[in-house]
């Protein structure tokens, strides 16, 4: 969607950030922001599902655990549909006015969750992908790869800590979180040059610094 490893090139980089609940990425996603805003680079800091006005009133309805009972299908067509707001209102405008994106998930989500976890036919993941994508994807996609008991211990951790009623998938079984991390894995092993997985079980500063590697092609020079 953006430039590529080729800087220079007409559109600043898309990156998108993956992974289990709870695999640390929004602390990796606003360290990346913080980095590049201190060497004068404009970022949008994006999320999904949310973001825009009917994007966030979406993730409530998603998230919330008095969703219960939301069928597979109704569930991918609403992360579509914030998907859609997102790209038209944040993420074309942001790169139109030069800013590079870093999106805290993307539509690999849809085909990990919905598809391998839910169990949802991959043809209609991509399907509706096609329609709403056209076939764009991010330049780079962080992908950061915990086990998934570790994923459920933090995510049950924050809620109770935080108090937000976002616990719908926290709700799942240790196997739904186990398909999801198999179908990111899968996405990665097809897309290895997109698709980069890093390990979340080392420290935040170490990972941050493997971010930075990775995203260096990007920078003028091709360094962090
Ligand atoms: P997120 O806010 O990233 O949660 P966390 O910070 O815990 O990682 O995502 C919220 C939930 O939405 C998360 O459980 C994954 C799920 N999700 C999908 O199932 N499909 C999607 O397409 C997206 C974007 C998220």
């Amino acid at each position: 969607m953006g430039s590529g490893p080729n800087p220079g090139f007409s559109m600043p980089p898309f990156v998108s950030f993956e992974g289990l609940d709870g695999c640390g990425k929004t602390t990796q996603v606003r360290l990346l922001a913080d980095y590049l805003t201190r060497r004068d680079i404009q970022v949008a800091l994006l999320r999904e599902p949310g973001g825009t006005p009917v994007g966030e009133a979406i993730r409530t309805l998603l998230l919330t655990s008095r969703s219960r009972g939301l069928s597979p299908l109704s569930e991918l067509l609403l992360y579509y549909a914030a998907r859609n707001q997102n790209l038209h209102h944040q993420i074309i405008p942001a790169q139109a006015e030069g800013k590079w994106v870093l999106c805290d998930r993307f539509a690999d989500a849809s085909a990990a969750y919905q598809g391998y976890g839910r169990g949802l036919d991959l043809s209609v993941v991509e399907a509706l992908d096609r329609m709403v994508n056209g076939g764009r994807k991010p330049d780079l996609t962080l992908l950061i790869d915990i086990e998934p008991s570790l994923s459920l211990a933090r995510a049950r951790e924050r809620n109770r800590r935080t108090g937000l009623d976002e616990g719908r998938f926290e709700a799942e079984s240790l196997d739904f979180f186990r398909r999801v991390r198999e179908g990111y894995l899968q996405i990665a092993a097809r897309e290895p040059s997109r698709v980069r997985v890093l390990n979340g079980s080392q420290t935040i500063e170490g990972l941050h610094r493997e971010i930075l590697g990775l995203i260096s092609t990007f920078l003028p020079g091709g360094q962090a």
